[in-house]
């Protein structure tokens, strides 16, 4: 895996992982949406390894983009091998039930922006019959919570597009791979308490990047979010619908 777009790049979880492919010598092509810290981690991947590093700024909303951002990753890096689409927000879920607009707006950056990117990744992975596809979804997605379903139903919204782009791409030798991580420390959840449950993005990046390699359909960071989810997913509707977790 050696020519990669990273979308999101800037994202805490992005970078750790970029960290990894940059120390195997992997050229880089990094989209986010702020200059200057793109700027910073596009210097910062240089100096670990990476043998080339390409940047562009774009806003995840500008979904029109993103068959020329494809094209001009894959002319700027001599092709393609994998892509890992990063970037999201924490909606507000009380501004949400309030405003339409908003949430509008988080389904367009959480969910509608990575099908749109993943659509064309898609088509230009099947017609050269190899490539892989990540993309960081949530633990949240498994179900919706009243304290969060806007960004949970954003990311289940994903997790099922991506299933069936899966299974679309099985017999065409592209891979597409759904990260389910739960809580990770980063600039998203800073405002967050933290607890025994919680990871660095260091510590989940090496299964990030492994999952890419070896092409897993589904990889819950760390692990053991796969056996909380299960009991999670398990509660029946009616029982769910009194608890207030
Ligand atoms: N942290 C967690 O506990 C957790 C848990 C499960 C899933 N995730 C998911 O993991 C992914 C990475 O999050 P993270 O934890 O690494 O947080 P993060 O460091 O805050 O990264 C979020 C990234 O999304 C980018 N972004 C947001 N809106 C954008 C837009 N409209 N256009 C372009 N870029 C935009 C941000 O760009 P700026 O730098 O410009 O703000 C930032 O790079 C997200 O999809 C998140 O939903 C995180």
């Amino acid at each position: 895996m050696t020519k990669i777009l990273i979308m999101g790049a800037t994202s805490a979880i992005a970078q750790a992982t970029a960290r990894i492919f940059a120390a195997q010598g992997a050229s880089l092509y990094l989209i986010a949406r702020d200059p200057q810290k793109l700027a910073d981690v596009a210097a910062d991947l240089k100096i670990r390894g990476a043998k080339n590093v390409f940047s562009r700024t774009l806003n995840a909303r500008e979904l029109d983009q993103y068959r020329q951002v494809v094209e001009d990753a894959a002319t700027q890096l001599a092709g393609l091998d994998a892509a890992l689409v990063a970037h999201g927000t924490l909606s507000d879920q009380q501004a949400c039930e309030q405003s339409i607009d908003r949430l509008v707006d988080e389904f367009t950056t959480n969910a509608l922006s990575v099908m749109a990117l993943c659509t064309e990744l898609a088509n230009y992975f099947s017609a050269q019959k190899h490539g892989t596809i990540a993309a960081i979804s949530s633990v949240a997605g498994d179900r919706g919570r009243k304290s969060n379903y806007v960004y949970a139903s954003s990311k289940a919204a994903i997790n099922c597009f991506l299933s069936g782009m899966g299974q679309r791409l099985s017999k065409s030798g592209v891979k597409v791979v759904v990260v389910k991580p739960g809580f990770v420390i980063s600039p998203m959840t800073a405002a967050f308490k933290k607890s025994a449950l919680w990871a660095t993005p260091t510590a989940i990046a090496p299964v990030v990047a492994q999952a890419m390699i070896r092409g897993t359909p589904v990889v819950y960071v760390p692990w053991f979010w796969r056996p909380i989810m299960l009991i999670i997913r398990a509660i029946p509707e009616r029982l769910f619908r009194r608890l207030s977790f």
